[in-house]
C-alpha cells in the first residue's frame, strides 16, 4: 500500500506544487486547509495535472477534534506541514493572530499527531529564521535569530520540534519523531502546464508576482526598493528558487525520513536554495527578455527590514537528501509569465 501524506495548506501556492508531485512520486494525498489564503479550485486542478485524486478537508489545523478526526479516518504515515499565515508587514501589525494561527496551530497538530502515533513531518520554515548575520552564504549553523514576528513563529516553532525530538531521548519506549525542517529562500515560478501557481490576495508583497502584474497591465509599476546597497548593481540580491525545485525537495525529505539516517529519530535543518543571488534589477531585466513585455519600475526608498543580499548554501541538502535545484531563473519567469498569461485573475 502506498504512503499515505497529510499536507497541511495543501491548496496555498507551494503546497498545491506538493501534492502534484508527491502524487506523481506514487503517494497518497490528503490536504487540510482551511482556505483562508487559497481556493478549492487548486485542488481541482491538482487533480486534473496528474489524473489522481486526492482526499481534502476544510479544516482548521487549530480544530483539534475535526484534525483528530482526519487521522481517524485517514492511514496517514507522514504530514507536510505548510498551512500558516506568512505576510511580514501583516504580522507585525497583527502579531497574536500570527501566535496564535502558527504556533498554536502546530502545537495542536504535534498533540494530533502523537495521539495517532504519527511521528514524521515535514516543516516549511524559512531563511528569515536567520535574521540578521554577517555571512551572505547562510549555513543551517548559523545562529538563528528572527527579526519579525512572522520571523519568529518560524523560530518557535523550530525551538518546539527540536524539543520534540530531544525529549525521545528521554524515554526508553515509543517510536521517535522523525522531523525534517525546510528553510525555503525564495520560491517563485509555477507548474509547468500553468494550471497552478501563486495566486496573492490583492496587491503582491512579493517581486515577482507583483513583476508579473506590471508586465500584464493589471499593476502600473514596481518600486524597486533601493538601489544603493553594497551590492553590484546596488539592488537587493536573494536566492530564488523554482517552487518545484522546492516541493521535490519536500519528497526527498519524506524519503530520507523513511530511510536508514532517520531509523532512530531526529529534527534537523537543511536550506532549500538554488545557492546563488540575483538582483532586483537581474529579475526584471530576465522577465523583459523571457517575455518580451516591458516592466515599468521606478527606483523607491529601502524597503524597512530588508536585507542587502543572502543565499543558500545548499550542501547538506546535496549531501542528505540527494536534492538540488534542477531550473534556472529563465524556467522561473517562463513558468511565471506561463501561468499569468493563463490566469489573469489567478484561480478566480
Ligand atoms: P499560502 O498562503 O499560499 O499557503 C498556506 C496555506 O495554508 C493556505 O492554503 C491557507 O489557506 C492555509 N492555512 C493557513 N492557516 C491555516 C490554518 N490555521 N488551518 C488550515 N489551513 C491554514 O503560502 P505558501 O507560499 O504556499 O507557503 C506555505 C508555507 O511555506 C507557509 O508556512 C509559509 O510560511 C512557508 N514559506 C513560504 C515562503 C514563500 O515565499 N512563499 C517562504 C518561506 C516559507
Ligand atoms: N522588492 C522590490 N519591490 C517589490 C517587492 C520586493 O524591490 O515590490 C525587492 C525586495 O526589496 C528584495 C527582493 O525584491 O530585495 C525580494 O523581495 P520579496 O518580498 O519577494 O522577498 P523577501 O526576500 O523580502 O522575503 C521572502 C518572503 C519571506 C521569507 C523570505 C525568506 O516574503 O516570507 O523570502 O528568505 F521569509
Amino acid at each position: 500500500m502506498a504512503n499515505t501524506v497529510l499536507v497541511t495548506g495543501g491548496a496555498g501556492y507551494i503546497g498545491s506544487h506538493a501534492c502534484v508531485e508527491l502524487l506523481q512520486a506514487g503517494y497518497q494525498v490528503v490536504v487540510v486547509d482551511n482556505l483562508v489564503n487559497s481556493k478549492i479550485e487548486s485542488l481541482k486542478r491538482i487533480q486534473e495535472i496528474t489524473g489522481k485524486p486526492l482526499a481534502f478537508y476544510q479544516v482548521d489545523i487549530r480544530d483539534h477534534d475535526a484534525l483528530a478526526d482526519v487521522f481517524a479516518k485517514e492511514s496517514i504515515t507522514s504530514v507536510i506541514h505548510f498551512a500558516g499565515l506568512k505576510a511580514v508587514g501583516e504580522s507585525c501589525e497583527q502579531p497574536l493572530m500570527y501566535y496564535h494561527n502558527n504556533v498554536y496551530g502546530t502545537m495542536v497538530l504535534l498533540a494530533v499527531m502523537a495521539e495517532a502515533n504519527v511521528k514524521q513531518l515535514v516543516f516549511s520554515s524559512s531563511a528569515t529564521v536567520y535574521g540578521t548575520n554577517s555571512e551572505i552564504q547562510y549555513t543551517e549553523d548559523l545562529p538563528l535569530g528572527a527579526v519579525n514576528p512572522y520571523g519568529r513563529t518560524k523560530a518557535m516553532i523550530e525551538d518546539m520540534l527540536r524539543d520534540l525530538s530531544a525529549a525521545d531521548a528521554l524515554k526508553s519506549t515509543g517510536s521517535p519523531w522523525k522531523i525534517a525542517l525546510l528553510r525555503y529562500f525564495n520560491p517563485i515560478g509555477a507548474h509547468g502546464s500553468g494550471k497552478i501557481g501563486e495566486d496573492p490576495n490583492g496587491i503582491p508583497n512579493n517581486l515577482m508576482p507583483y513583476v508579473a502584474q506590471v508586465a500584464i497591465g493589471k499593476l502600473v509599476q514596481l518600486s524597486v526598493f533601493g538601489d544603493d546597497y553594497p551590492t553590484p548593481d546596488g539592488t537587493g540580491i536573494r536566492d530564488y528558487i523554482h517552487v518545484v525545485d522546492l516541493v521535490k525537495g519536500h519528497v526527498k525529505a519524506i524519503e530520507a525520513l523513511n530511510g536508514e539516517k532517520f531509523a532512530s529519530g531526529g529534527c534537523k535543518a537543511y536550506n532549500l536554495g538554488a545557492g546563488k543571488g540575483c538582483s532586483v534589477l537581474e529579475i526584471i531585466s530576465t522577465f523583459e527578455k523571457i517575455t518580451g513585455r516591458k516592466v515599468n519600475y521606478r527606483i523607491a526608498p529601502r524597503r524597512a527590514g530588508d536585507l542587502a543580499e543572502y543565499f543558500a548554501d545548499p550542501s547538506l541538502a546535496l549531501k542528505e537528501l540527494n536534492w538540488k535545484v534542477e531550473k534556472t531563473l529563465e524556467d522561473m519567469v517562463a513558468d511565471t509569465w506561463n501561468w499569468q498569461v493563463k490566469n489573469p485573475q489567478g484561480y478566480n
